[in-house]
């Protein structure tokens, strides 16, 4: 059979990662697919800049544009990221008729509806598995392994430049700034790294991942989002001394009233498996009502992670580019004409647990006062301690976990605490899930 060509757009970390593993494992790979794979022709900004893998065999053409309207390419597989360009030439790419292969989360968040409607109308294909989780099959699973399911949430630890600072602050100490640098170094953070630590890769994942679980629109725009910049090695610390492990986790879950999605820091018991995924791996804990808890586990970036999801989706789109489209496996799993329109709830809305942090001054009443905010809040404490003063302070740690409550309650309940007298600074607010 005639080898499927591809054009690729990007010769970046993850297009680097990509040929190489095509070339490396290209036996294997073409005894599963069917025929070979060849990458026909490549583009990317500055044609001028070394490569970290031989472009041999590979034509290189002067701009992106080229590939996405040439006759003879077959797929496209976008890896420039961001959601101009990007956005341009892969609705150019499917009005021409070619599939698509993306790793580009933030595409897919934000014009993922759009994109989707244009593959569909055109019959073609628009594979993204490297989107979320890297080298996790997180999307095949859900999409497909877990379709018996009724998905009751999801939680993960999707951002491996996220992770890995918090491994390597809580294990060597070393600062934050130290870490990201490192992680940029390793081909880990995006290309604007704020876009890491903000949380909004977290947050551009979690919105694939509720549309494929929940046959919900993608709502990038309603998802609650708070990185990981105003974490100190204290918190880290304190969570560490009750037996939890502060994460970044993007959460989503089904309830009576509408459907969470928010991303956080977040303390989870040390005793579960998740809180024990480090560096840049990925963790993905998904909960079905028929199969229970299903966590899936991975390397969630980097050139060669990255790329065995890109090329096994070029696989994928081999095996079923000549089937009729109405057979494929819809892309955000449910059929397009069936999305639910279940409502987003707001922040305020959500239930979870807290850690809170008070900085107080060391006087008799200050913790009764904080703690009949609560009461007539109705926040129940589950633990409260209070870290002896030093030498020569007058204020105090105090950290206090609750039992689950509305978010209303909690933020009522800081705005009182800071008002008292008593506690001079703002107070630190994390929250808490059991995952359970
Ligand atoms: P990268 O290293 O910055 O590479 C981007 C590539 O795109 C570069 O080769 C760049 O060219 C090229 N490019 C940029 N604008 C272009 C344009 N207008 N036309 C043609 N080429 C253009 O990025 P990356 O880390 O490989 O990430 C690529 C995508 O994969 C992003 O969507 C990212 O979010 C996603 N992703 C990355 C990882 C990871 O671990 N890195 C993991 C999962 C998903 P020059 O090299 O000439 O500048
Ligand atoms: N910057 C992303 C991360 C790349 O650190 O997880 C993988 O999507």
């Amino acid at each position: 059979m005639k080898p499927i060509q591809v054009g690729l757009l990007g010769l970046g970390t993850v297009g680097s990662g990509t040929i190489e593993v095509l070339r490396r494992n290209r036996e294997e790979i073409s005894r599963r697919a069917g025929r070979d794979i060849v990458i026909k022709a490549a583009s990317a900004r500055d044609l001028t800049k070394e490569r970290k893998v031989s472009l041999e065999g590979i034509e290189i053409v002067p701009t992106a544009g080229h590939i996405v309207a040439r006759p003879d390419i077959d797929i496209v597989v976008e890896l420039i990221g961001g959601d101009t360009a990007a956005r341009e030439l892969v609705l150019r790419a499917i009005d021409n008729g070619k599939h698509v292969v993306t790793a580009n989360k933030a595409l897919l968040a934000l014009h993922g509806t759009e994109i989707f409607a244009h593959a569909h109308a055109k019959g073609v294909m628009v594979a993204f598995e490297a989107a979320v989780a890297g080298g996790i099959p997180i999307i095949k699973a859900i999409r497909e392994g877990l379709t018996a399911n009724r998905i009751e949430w999801i939680a993960g630890i999707i951002n491996g430049t996220c992770n890995y600072i918090l491994s390597e602050m809580r294990d060597k100490g070393l600062p934050f700034d130290m870490v990201l640098a490192e992680a940029q170094r390793l081909g880990y953070a995006e290309a604007d790294p704020a876009t890491d630590i903000e949380g909004v890769d977290t947050a551009h994942k979690l919105t694939i991942l509720a549309a494929i679980a929940f046959g919900i629109p993608m709502q990038f725009d309603k998802v609650y989002v708070e990185g990981i910049t105003k974490l100190t090695a204290i918190d880290l610390k304190y969570a560490e001394g009750l037996g939890y492990r502060i994460k970044l986790i993007g959460l989503t879950r089904r309830t009576g009233k509408g459907i969470e999605l928010r991303v956080h820091p977040t303390l989870v018991p040390a005793r579960r498996l998740i809180a024990n995924v480090e560096g840049v791996m990925n963790a993905v804990l998904v909960n079905g009502d028929a199969v229970g808890p299903t966590l899936f586990y991975g390397r969630g970036a980097g050139a060669e992670a990255t790329a065995s999801a890109v090329v096994a989706d070029l696989v994928d789109v081999t095996r079923m580019a000549t089937s009729d489209p109405e057979h494929r496996v819809p892309h955000l799993a449910f059929q397009p004409d069936r999305l639910s329109d279940a409502p987003i709830l707001a922040m305020e809305d959500i239930e979870t647990a807290y850690y809170l942090r008070l900085r107080a001054l060391d006087r008799p009443g200050v913790l009764a006062d904080v703690t009949r905010i609560c009461a007539d809040l109705s926040i129940s404490i589950d633990a409260i301690f209070q870290k002896e003063a030093g030498e020569g302070e007058d204020q105090v740690d105090v950290v206090i976990l609750t039992h689950r409550t509305v978010e209303r309650n909690i933020n009522a309940a800081i705005r009182r605490i800071e008002g008292l007298s008593t506690i001079p600074a703002p107070v630190v607010r994390v929250r808490l899930e059991e995952l359970l």
